[in-house]
């Protein structure tokens, strides 16, 4: 069996890693990087730290809007899919270069595997939404990390091809966590002490793009700065431009340039809280029993909430600051599997490949 798996954006990078190693022991797998993410430390470090493959093409697409961003994918992806010809395409996650290797994939009547399939907020002004119920109706393996994921691809009479098989971040961080504590130097270098210190990251298009949310979350973080406990923001470039074209500056906050896995997971480990608005952080700060405030008025991983992990606090200044007064954690324990999500998903693949229709 032939694999293409796509890839583009910093959490993909992170989700590929677990797979890659159980999927290349069942099938060949050639790696194409859409070039979304193209800064070396939002993409070249992750490759490095999780000893990542070197990508067999890179399709340098870069920036854009989401039309001209997913059309540019779609027409490089084509091309290497017709000479590929894989037996599969697998994708990632909810980024425009997951919808478009789904769409190249399906134009193409290959099949596709979906890596963390079924997640909703139900708010379809998010882009992601849009790719992950799009991705989701094309794919023929959908492999999902809980059972609330499942719940919604039943709703939309997604059935066939659906697997269980846990949280591929979860077997990342099973994998990386005890190598980030050998070898992180972050907290040194900032001169952080364990659980003295609140740890942040806002990336959203909801919260950057829109000035005034954005501006209200950096003044409760710099608020909570000011008054509560120091707080390190490592920030994605999409933020730092905004925070750039707005003059702003918050001289209590201390903010970074965006950091690499392993120190991202150690600057988590010993967090007193996480404030965030990144899918993948949320369950992060979970993995470690870090207590999380997600700035958003919904989300996807809704058992964190359900099991007092998690509270959505929004981005209002008085709310933000009323929900770090209270925060605390989590009375249960949600369920993201057992740190096997990539060896399930490498059996499901070899199992059901040949079995699943190719066109729903
Ligand atoms: C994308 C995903 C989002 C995911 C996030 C992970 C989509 C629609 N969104 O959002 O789901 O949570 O990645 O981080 O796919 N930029 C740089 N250097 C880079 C990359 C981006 O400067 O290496 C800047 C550019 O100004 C760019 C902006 O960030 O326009 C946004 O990048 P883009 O990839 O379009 O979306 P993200 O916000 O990163
Ligand atoms: N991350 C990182 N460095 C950073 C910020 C985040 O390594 O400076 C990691 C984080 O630990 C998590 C992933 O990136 O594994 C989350 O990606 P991101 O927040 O960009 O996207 P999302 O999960 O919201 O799609």
């Amino acid at each position: 069996m032939k694999v293409v798996t796509v890839v583009g954006a910093r959490p993909q990078f992170i989700k590929f890693g677990p797979v890659f190693r159980a999927l290349r022991k069942v099938a060949v797998e050639i790696l194409v990087h859409t070039g979304q993410h193209y800064d070396a430390n939002m993409s070249d470090i992750f490759f490095r730290d999780l000893d990542l493959p070197e990508p067999d093409y890179h399709l340098g697409v870069g920036s854009g809007s989401h039309g001209a961003q997913t059309g540019e994918m779609l027409k490089g992806i084509e091309v290497v899919l017709l000479k590929e010809k894989p037996d599969y395409v697998f994708v990632y996650g909810d980024t425009n270069s997951t919808l478009a290797g789904a769409l190249a994939a399906a134009k193409l009547h290959i099949p596709i595997g979906h890596v963390e399939a079924g997640l909703r907020s139900f708010n379809r002004k998010m882009p992601e939404e849009v790719n992950r119920v799009v991705t989701d109706h094309l794919s023929n393996l959908l492999f999902c990390p809980t059972e609330a994921a499942i719940q919604n691809l039943e709703r939309e009479g997604i059935q066939e091809g659906v697997y269980r098989v846990g949280d591929v971040m979860f077997d990342s961080v099973l994998y990386f966590g005890e190598r980030a504590k050998e070898r992180s130097e972050i907290l040194n270098e900032l001169k952080l002490g364990p659980k003295a210190y609140a740890l942040a990251t806002i990336h959203r298009a909801e919260n950057t793009d829109d000035s005034e949310r954005f501006q209200s979350i950096f003044e409760a973080l710099d608020t909570i700065a000011e008054k509560e406990l120091p707080v390190v923001i490592p920030l994605h470039p999409r933020s730092r431009k905004q925070m750039n074209a707005l003059g702003l500056s918050f001289p209590n906050l201390r903010v970074l340039e965006p950091v690499s896995y392993l120190d991202m997971l150690r600057l988590e480990q010993e967090a007193r809280v996480i404030l965030t608005d990144s899918g993948g952080v949320q369950k992060e700060a979970y993995f470690f029993q870090v207590p999380c405030i997600t700035l958003r008025d919904e989300t996807e991983w809704v058992e964190t909430v359900e099991t007092g992990w998690n509270v959505l606090a929004g981005a209002n200044t008085q709310n933000i600051l009323q929900r770090f007064k209270d925060v605390k954690k989590g009375a249960r324990f949600p369920d993201y599997g057992t740190g096997d999500a990539a060896q399930k998903i490498a059996q499901v693949f070899v199992q059901q490949s040949s079995m699943v229709p190719t066109v729903r």
